[in-house]
């Protein structure tokens, strides 16, 4: 397909079997499709890796094998059954992504990653430990989007406003990892270019390029 034939995300999502492509608040708010688009784009054709946790009907994993023409696919799901989702440039592995040493096959099967999202189980240890497991091993330049966020806040998640050990309270220090070329202190996502938080979710970008590590004994930059 050439470049001029290929569709948007939200093109591809509104015909399949996936709420990436449903507009939020009774359509008042975009679709996560039309929100990635431009994340997304600059790697369309570049990606080769790309890995999804959480699969239910398989139908984000046909977004992403058109919208990504030269990438394979691998989708994750603790439920057995969705094994029979794989096709060509699609492969299922089935594992809870709460279990690392699943996780360290998913890295050793694929070495890095240019995108991950993870729309599995939502619950924050599950989020804050995938991402810090999958993390080191995303591209530069690659992107980590972690989906439904929102459950942060939902007391069926035993989430709230401030409520000490929800995702969205740990992803508060990522604001600090952003300059970590200015504070050199520690940080919890190296590397970390920019943080997007949307509606629901949560992307996290890579530098392209790898920072130059300062001398700690070095004298600051003027600015
Ligand atoms: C929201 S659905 C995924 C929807 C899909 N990504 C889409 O957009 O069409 C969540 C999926 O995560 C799976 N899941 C739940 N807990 C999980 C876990 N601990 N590890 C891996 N997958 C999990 C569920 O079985 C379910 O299929």
């Amino acid at each position: 397909m050439s470049l001029t034939e290929q569709r948007s995300l939200a093109e591809i999502a509104a015909g399949l079997d996936t709420t990436k492509g449903r507009r939020r608040v009774s359509g008042a708010w975009p679709s996560v499709a039309e929100v990635y688009e431009p994340y997304f784009s600059p790697l369309r054709e570049a990606a080769t890796e790309v890995l999804e946790i959480g699969v239910k009907r398989g139908g984000s994993l046909l977004l992403w094998k058109e919208y990504f023409p030269n990438a394979h696919v691998i989708g994750v799901d603790i439920k057995p059954a969705l094994k029979g989702l794989a096709e060509d440039r699609i492969s299922i592995r089935i594992g809870d992504q709460g279990d690392q040493e699943f996780l360290a096959s998913l890295i050793a099967e694929a070495g890095s990653f240019d995108l991950v999202l993870d729309d599995g189980s939502h619950q924050f240890d599950d989020q804050r430990d995938t991402l810090l497991a999958l993390w080191p091993h995303i591209k530069p330049g690659g992107i980590y989007v972690v989906e439904d966020v929102h459950t942060s806040y939902r007391p069926k998640y035993s989430g709230g406003l401030g409520h000490e050990g929800t995702f969205m309270e740990f992803a508060k220090r990522f604001l600090d990892d952003v300059h970590v070329k200015e504070h050199k202190g520690e940080t919890t996502l190296p590397d970390l270019e920019a943080i997007h938080l949307h509606f629901q979710s949560l992307v996290l970008c890579k530098w392209k390029h790898r920072q130059k590590r300062q001398d700690p004994a070095a004298p600051a930059p003027a600015h």
